[in-house]
């Protein structure tokens, strides 16, 4: 059997637990998170405190993770996702605590102009994601560690 699980730390040295595998931490996680493609561009949001991300957030209640990915790719950056691809699952070991939170491909068709982007400055579309991500200032920490670059390859791979 193919383990395909990772066991890294984060930009804060945290224990991140990255894996492939269908949802093996929690079947109800309470974190999402999606890797946005416009045409031929990825498309992040701008965090007003962490700065340039891929979009995503919590799980409200009574929402299925997959719903929370469509309505956080909708409030953070006006994309439409009509395709929604789960590619991975990762566990993040804080010092207060842990999350578990699903990583989705979404290749997206339609950006619709939003009032409000909610805590971020709304869509940014990027050619390349840099390779020397860790030390540019405008990036979010959560595109710091492994869990982007692999699930980044995994997307190139088989979208
Ligand atoms: P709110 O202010 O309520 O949004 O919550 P919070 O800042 O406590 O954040 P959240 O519960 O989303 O995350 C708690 C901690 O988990 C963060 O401070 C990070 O250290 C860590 N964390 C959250 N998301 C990620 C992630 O995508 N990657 C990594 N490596 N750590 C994360």
């Amino acid at each position: 059997m193919v383990v395909l699980e990772y066991v890294f730390k984060d930009y804060y040295q945290n224990e991140v637990k990255l894996s492939f595998q269908e949802q093996p931490f929690s079947k109800t996680p309470k974190h999402v998170w999606i890797i946005c493609k416009y045409k031929d561009k990825w498309l992040l949001t701008e965090h007003r405190s962490r700065g340039l991300e891929f979009p995503g957030g919590k799980v409200e209640k009574g929402e299925t993770a997959e719903k929370a990915a469509v309505r956080e790719v909708m409030e953070e950056t006006g994309g439409v996702v009509n395709k929604l691809y789960y590619i991975a699952q990762y566990f993040v070991t804080g010092r207060n605590g842990t999350i578990i939170k699903n990583v989705y491909f979404a290749p997206i068709e339609t950006l619709k102009e939003q009032p409000t982007y909610y805590e971020t400055n709304g869509p940014v579309l990027l050619d390349d994601i840099p390779e020397n991500i860790k030390e540019k200032k405008r990036f979010s920490f959560m595109m710091k560690d492994d869990v982007l670059s692999r699930c980044l390859r995994y997307v190139e791979k088989h979208y």
